[in-house]
């Protein structure tokens, strides 16, 4: 069973290709998988995949994504989230590391409410929360380039996410693992770490 779990949703394969870039740094220490929410798992407003959720009981941590729309998460996202609510009750998703992603059309088009959100719905579970330790605006291969220490804020310029911005996920990505791995030493699998 994969240990970090990826779940995003992408309308137009921005933040997919961020959430690529995520599985790549990840998947150097951790197994990893990913879901990409899509229209099919939402019925009558209500996300119904519970195969998905499984996935993530399963999992020591989880990184959520979504493009920011109208300064917070998509409602596809937001679907996902209402749909963990057993899982809030239960305790079930406790003590999992968490992380986030998110990319916006402005440089400052509130994506920081996308990423805090984010956060809070970690809080609502009793994750732990793995914040973005790369100093913005100071890193010699501009990784942070918009400068959020939440979590990971992009921006696409002329329709393109920006090499900085592929490599912060990346960063992200191994991060959150490496977290993962010292807070469950057992999570490693042969030849994953
Ligand atoms: C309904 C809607 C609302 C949006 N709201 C914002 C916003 O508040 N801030 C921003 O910077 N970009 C906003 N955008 C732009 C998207 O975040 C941007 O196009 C993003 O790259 C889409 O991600 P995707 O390619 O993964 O679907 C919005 C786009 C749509 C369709």
């Amino acid at each position: 069973m994969p240990k970090i779990v990826v779940i995003y949703f992408s309308a137009t394969g921005t933040t997919a290709k961020l959430a690529d870039a995520v599985i790549s740094g990840s998947g150097e220490i951790l197994e990893t998988a990913a879901y990409r929410i899509s229209g099919e798992d939402i019925t009558a407003g209500r996300f119904r995949n519970e195969a998905v959720l499984e996935l993530i009981d399963a999992a020591e941590g989880v990184v959520f994504g979504s493009p920011t729309y109208m300064g917070g998460p998509a409602a596809q996202f937001k679907a996902f989230a209402d749909a963990t609510g057993d899982r809030w009750s239960e305790r079930r998703w406790a003590n999992k590391v968490a992380a986030g992603f998110t990319t916006g059309t402005c440089s400052n088009g509130d994506q920081t409410h996308t990423l805090t959100y984010f956060s809070v719905l970690a809080a609502q579970h009793g994750m732990i929360w793995c914040n973005l330790d790369l100093s913005g605006g100071c890193d010699h291969l501009d990784r942070n380039r918009l400068g959020t220490q939440t979590g990971l804020a992009t921006q696409a310029v002329d329709g393109n996410l920006p090499d900085a911005d592929l490599l912060t996920a990346h960063y992200l990505g191994k991060r959150i693992a490496s977290l993962a791995l010292r807070l469950s030493p057992t999570a490693a699998q042969p030849g994953t770490a």
